[in-house]
């Protein structure tokens, strides 16, 4: 299987409902390895950028709005198959449809404070990595 990256972020309710340890278990549990890590609190900016893809959707500047009203815990998942996985143990993006057991069935509260973000591509895992993670924050263990 081919090792890959993936973003993860951990979102402002999960973070303030004291899940991060939580969190950061089942991906460890599930094999992924965090390789960078760290906790921020995006600036409007920031989060924009990050979701510029969905700019035209009608949700976006709920979706800002809620990415900046509080920290987040942003890391790079390092593991076989990193970007499936994550976003098996995630669930689906609405809490309501997601599978019992996985992260958004457990802490998500509604589609828009959904628990976490995880990468859906090589593509966008790439640019999500380096949008927030410089080559020497990022420490593999070989
Ligand atoms: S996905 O999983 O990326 O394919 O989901 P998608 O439906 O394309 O949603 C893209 C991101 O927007 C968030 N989202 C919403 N935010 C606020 N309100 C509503 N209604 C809403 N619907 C979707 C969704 O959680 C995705 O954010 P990320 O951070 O990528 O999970």
């Amino acid at each position: 299987m081919a090792q890959e990256r993936t973003l993860s972020i951990i979102k402002p309710d999960a973070v303030a409902k004291n899940a991060v340890g939580d969190i950061i278990s089942r991906f460890e549990k599930a094999g992924l390895q965090v390789v960078a890590c760290k906790m921020v609190n995006l600036s409007k900016d920031k989060a924009e950028g990050f979701y510029a893809e969905h700019s035209e959707r009608p949700f976006f500047n709920d979706l800002v709005s809620f990415m900046t009203s509080g920290p987040v815990v942003v890391q790079v998942l390092e593991g076989d198959n990193a970007i499936a996985k994550n976003r098996e143990l995630m669930g689906a993006t609405d809490p309501k449809k997601a599978e019992a057991g996985t992260i958004r069935a457990d802490f998500a509260t509604s589609i828009d404070a959904n628990a976490v973000h995880g990468s859906d591509a090589p593509e966008s895992a790439q640019r999500e990595v380096a949008y927030f993670f410089s080559d020497e924050e990022i420490c593999p263990r070989g």
